[in-house]
């Protein structure tokens, strides 16, 4: 009887279920969007409770498309947003508050506040590679404690659970308040602020200073072992056994393990992550240090990241609140009615600036108007902005690791626009390559749970599955490409101090 792997991956704009066979092709896809909640400027919010009822459908869609049952699955996979952070009743499984989005950027005065205590943005830096900033989970869920009516003292009571979406989702898939697991990965939990990310455990010290219990926090294990099995409801039975962030799934789809082997996403935002291997790298350009993966008893892999905030949800910003476009793919056409950006440079820091800036007073400027720009030209400098800060990423990466990439694997949503992957390719002046599975994210949370149940025996398993689709390589004269990207750097500069 063939089996499969089922990869659920909780998304920032949609849920997802996707079942793969043993070569890492998809069989079945379900998929369902969920509201985006903006209640003033500068918040972002999901309801988490919709999450996990579209998480049960998308799941049975997925099923039923491939007409199999639970009985047909060796093992489930999650995959999630990461920081977006969940707080939550133990008994009745209710969350106190909407979840606070990664974008949300409501915690600026708790992250100045923490950062005034000495040592300003890098106080936690060395212990949990990240500077102090909106994005990470730890001054979200102290936001909630401390805005919620009573959260603080039922939480200091123990009755209060945290988790990121993948904490939340194996807990609700796993029997909710009968017996949820409440556990989350070294990599999701590398993104909280609260890990030291040497010994893989809880900061103690940084929860005190943050007002934290600990007894909310999850337990921290490997990315790949068996956390529990699918409770009543959707995937009864079925091993739930591996679970990474979306940017650390979509590393392992892509099968990066050397040292070296790098890959950058484009969904929402950009997410570049270089493997650096056991070795934690500290950056000095404005990248994290994360953890990549822990596979079941062996050592952690570390990977250096380049978080860019805004990408596709700049894409999607034109097409809902602009509404320049109807759908997000007609702006490949749109930018392509035009030979070049007009002179229009669009910085989109929606959330502020992230990598490698990291500029919490920086907000969206679009400059270099004049009457000759039109809708294409607008078009293609979103598209730009994009490349423009992958660039930036790049570079920064080069710098830290002092070696430079040879060549860039993508994937997401957006490498599917050729003219914006070859002004890519063009702009960082190497080859960009796109797999033939696309969905490397929900593919490399299959194979973390695959791997656990013995579905594949080995990394050399998963290396064979991957195959190049298409390669674009650089074809812009060198001084050209230096001049635009000038421009843009210009332009970044109009974007700081927006914030009184
Ligand atoms: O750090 C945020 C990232 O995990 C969100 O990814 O693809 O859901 O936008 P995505």
């Amino acid at each position: 009887m063939t089996q499969y792997v089922l990869a659920v991956d909780q998304g920032t704009t949609s849920t997802r279920a996707i079942v793969f066979d043993h070569a890492g092709t998809i069989v079945a896809v379900g998929q369902k969007e969920h509201q985006q909640i903006f209640p003033r400027a500068g918040w972002v919010e999901h309801d988490a409770k919709e999450i996990s009822a579209n998480t049960r459908d998308v799941v049975n869609q997925a099923l039923a498309k491939a007409n199999l049952d639970t009985g047909d699955l060796v093992a489930v996979g999650i995959t999630n947003q990461r920081e977006t952070a969940v707080v939550w009743d133990r008994k009745t499984g209710e969350p106190v508050y909407n979840a606070i989005v990664w974008q949300d950027t409501r915690t600026q005065s708790i992250v100045e506040e923490l950062g005034a205590l000495g040592g300003g943005a890098d106080r936690y830096k060395a212990k949990v590679g990240l500077p102090l900033a909106t994005y990470f989970s730890g001054p979200k869920i102290r936001w909630i404690l401390d805005n919620v009516d009573g959260a603080r003292e039922r939480a200091e009571n123990g009755d209060l659970l945290f988790g990121n979406t993948d904490t939340w989702t194996l807990w609700n898939l796993t029997g909710g308040p009968d017996g949820g697991v409440h556990a989350t990965d070294v990599t999701n939990a590398s993104r909280t602020m609260l890990m030291d990310l040497d010994t893989l455990s809880w900061d103690a010290d940084i929860a005190g200073e943050m007002g934290i219990p600990l007894s909310m926090l999850p337990e921290i294990r490997s990315s790949s072992e068996q956390y529990g099995t699918g409770g009543a409801g959707v995937l009864r039975g079925v091993p739930i056994a591996g679970i990474l962030g979306d940017q650390q799934a979509a590393t392992f789809g892509q099968v990066c393990y050397e040292i070296g082997t790098a890959k950058n996403t484009y969904g929402t935002g950009n997410f570049m992550l270089l493997n650096t291997g056991e070795e934690k790298v500290a950056s000095k350009n404005g990248l994290l240090t994360t953890v990549c993966y822990k596979i079941g008893d062996a050592k952690p892999v570390y990977a250096l990241e380049g978080s860019i905030a805004i990408t596709g949800a700049l894409v999607q910003w034109l097409r809902d609140n602009l509404k320049i476009i109807g759908s997000a793919s007609e702006i490949e056409a749109l930018a392509g009615s035009v030979e070049d950006n007009g002179g229009a440079y669009f910085v989109p820091a929606f959330s502020g600036l992230y990598a490698p800036y990291w500029r919490a007073d920086a907000r969206g400027a679009l400059v270099g108007l004049t009457r000759f720009v039109d809708r294409g030209h607008l078009a293609r400098a979103v598209l730009e902005a994009t490349a423009f800060q992958t660039r930036e990423v790049l570079d920064a990466m080069n710098a830290d690791s002092g070696v430079a990439l040879k060549e860039l694997k993508v994937d997401g949503g957006m490498v599917a626009n050729e003219l914006l992957m070859q002004f890519q390719a063009d702009m960082l002046d190497v080859p960009v390559v796109r797999p033939k599975v696309a969905e490397t994210t929900a593919l490399g949370a299959a194979y973390a749970a695959g791997l656990a149940v013995g579905y594949w025996d080995g990394l050399d398993d998963l290396r064979k599955n991957w195959a190049e689709d298409k390669r674009w390589t650089p074809n812009l004269d060198a001084a050209e490409r230096e001049r635009v990207y000038r421009n843009w750097k210009k332009a970044v500069t109009k974007s700081f101090d927006w914030v009184d």
